[in-house]
């Protein structure tokens, strides 16, 4: 039946529904009704679908012009985007009193807090990030001014008031008792709007600057409303030594969250690059998940995150750019971050090695665009607890998705294409090569909300849908299976993998790498 909201593009769409696999649907029809995907069938059922759609057209994509679903950012500091690509002289303890704290501070100014925020917003957008999760700042009221410009926007964002307590600056910090309230009251305003794109989240900083007090608080909130926590885990030398020396009651980052109650499966801590195996494994058990934040973990942090380690384990792991420890706003940015940083792992084994030859133990941490495209939809809706709503292109799912033009040669676009090169390649590249340019429309829950260089729900209120769908924000996450693995590594791509359905094709050839030999074990320290 066709409605005011129903629409269909005829063309082809990449997505990455297995870790380490690219998959293609060529030639297809995709259906949008009411945000969600209706159906798709393929192209020579164009004219039955028209009919059961009642769709007065389809609209064909252009060669070149391919459908990816939107980018999930994981980790972001929303009032950092100001100085991003600046300040990288620092380690991270010194790095936020020189330039973090006085520039979140600043936004107690709402009139700067709302350029700036809408600046941000489209900023992000523009680059294909569809969903973000967010940290604001420490004062309630620019927060509400950041959730107000995301709902305009039209952006799908998880979004939260930070909390602070203690070894922080005098003019950025709050006593416990307002900071439980202030976050509370963020929630309550957020769930108010009733927008099921926005999401509240419970955020506490990190360990060095909330007393067990507010933590404990702040988990009974979260408890309370059911929504997501956010903080930073084992992200570097400086941060796991102060927490070491505040509380060397607890063995490591990850048993202090999870005695304060904040580790649940609605919970995404970033980084965490110093993890020990046992942190790893007790984070999967409670279904929280890692933030892989490439770039600021080469800027802030002192190990590398291995990725495909932590997803062998079964800890579900998103992307993030962490804007602003990461210097760049762009998901096609951390995803590349996210390969070189595989292959840094590779290079330090072999230098540790002393030697010239390249084992098979050295390839295991190594990651493709595949995998990274995977971490930057897949894993950031399953960081989310968004699975079942998005990150693939699935009947059922809401149609957030960035079509991509291939097209722009010479100087109006970031790379050329050449003779012979085909869809394929094509779409190589862009992940590869590609940026803002490329993306010239983004769509969020079957919304366009940019076309060109016009943010087209700009001015008006982009929350299309209301009431029914605030009630599943409401329902308390449920406890997660021991040591459920959230990548079924089983089913991870190998090169005798079959294309699924009759529209699905395997872009590649190639396997991607073994899982790990050693199954997870039940030990732990907690
Ligand atoms: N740890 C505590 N706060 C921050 C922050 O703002 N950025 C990063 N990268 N790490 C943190
Ligand atoms: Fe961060």
């Amino acid at each position: 039946m066709a409605t005011e909201n129903t629409f269909a593009f005829r063309g082809t769409y990449y997505h990455t529904p297995t870790y380490g696999r690219l998959d293609v649907l060529r030639d297809v029809v995709l259906v949008v009704q009411e945000g969600k995907i209706a159906r798709i069938a393929n192209g020579h059922e164009e004219a039955e679908v028209q009919v059961e759609f009642g769709l007065p057209e389809i609209r064909q994509l252009e060669a070149g012009q391919y459908f990816v679903p939107g980018f999930i950012d994981t980790h972001v500091h929303a009032p950092q985007y100001q100085f991003t690509g600046t300040g990288t002289d620092v380690p991270l303890m010194e790095w936020l009193r020189k330039y973090t704290f006085p520039a979140e501070c600043s936004f107690q100014d709402l009139e700067a807090a709302r350029h700036r925020y809408s600046l941000l917003v489209k900023r992000f957008l523009a680059n294909g990030t569809t969903t973000a999760m967010y940290y604001g700042s420490l004062h309630l009221q620019p927060n509400l001014v950041l959730v107000d410009s995301i709902e305009r926007l039209g952006q799908r964002a998880v979004v939260g008031k930070v909390n602070m307590d203690r070894h922080s600056p005098d003019d950025y910090i709050e006593n416990t008792a307002d900071g439980l309230r202030d976050a509370e009251e963020f929630v309550t305003y957020t769930l108010g709007k009733k927008c099921s794109r926005i999401q509240p989240c419970i955020t506490p900083r990190f360990i060095p600057t909330c007393t067990p007090e507010l933590m404990k608080g702040l988990a009974e909130i979260a408890q309370k409303y059911g929504c997501h926590i956010q903080s930073h885990i084992s992200e570097c030398c400086g941060e796991v030594n102060c927490v070491r020396e505040m509380h060397p009651e607890y063995a490591s980052d990850a048993a202090v969250f999870e005695e304060m109650g904040l580790l649940t499966k609605r919970t995404v801590m970033a980084h965490g690059t110093l993890l020990s195996d046992d942190d790893i494994r007790h984070l999967a058990r409670r279904g929280t998940a890692v933030s892989h934040c490439p770039l600021s973990n080469f800027f802030l942090g002192d190990a590398f995150f291995k990725v495909n380690h932590a997803v062998s384990l079964g800890l579900k792991v998103g992307l993030g750019t962490d804007v602003a420890g990461g210097i760049s706003p762009s998901m096609l940015s951390a995803q590349r971050m996210a390969v070189v940083n595989s292959r840094c792992i590779r290079a330090h084994k072999l230098a540790v090695s002393g030697g010239t030859t390249v084992t098979p133990e050295m390839e295991k941490d190594v990651i493709t665009f595949k995998e990274a495209l995977w971490l930057a939809t897949v894993g950031g809706a399953q960081a989310l607890d968004l699975a079942d709503v998005v990150g693939t292109f699935e009947v059922g799912k809401d149609f957030d998705a960035l079509l991509v033009d291939t097209n722009l040669s010479g100087t109006s676009g970031p790379f050329d294409v050449f003779e012979g090169e085909d869809d394929d390649q094509r779409f190589e590249k862009f992940i590869n090569l590609g940026d803002d340019r490329n993306l010239i429309e983004v769509y969020v829950q079957g919304v366009c909300v940019k076309r060109g260089d016009e943010f087209l729900l700009d001015g008006s209120n982009g929350c299309v849908k209301a009431a029914e769908d605030s009630d599943r924000l409401m329902s308390a996450p449920t406890p997660v299976e021991p040591e459920a693995a959230y990548v079924d590594l089983a089913h991870r791509a190998d090169s005798s993998d079959e294309a699924a359905s009759l529209d699905v094709g395997t872009a590649d050839e190639e396997g991607a790498p073994a899982p790990e030999s050693e199954p997870p074990t039940k030990r732990s320290r907690f």
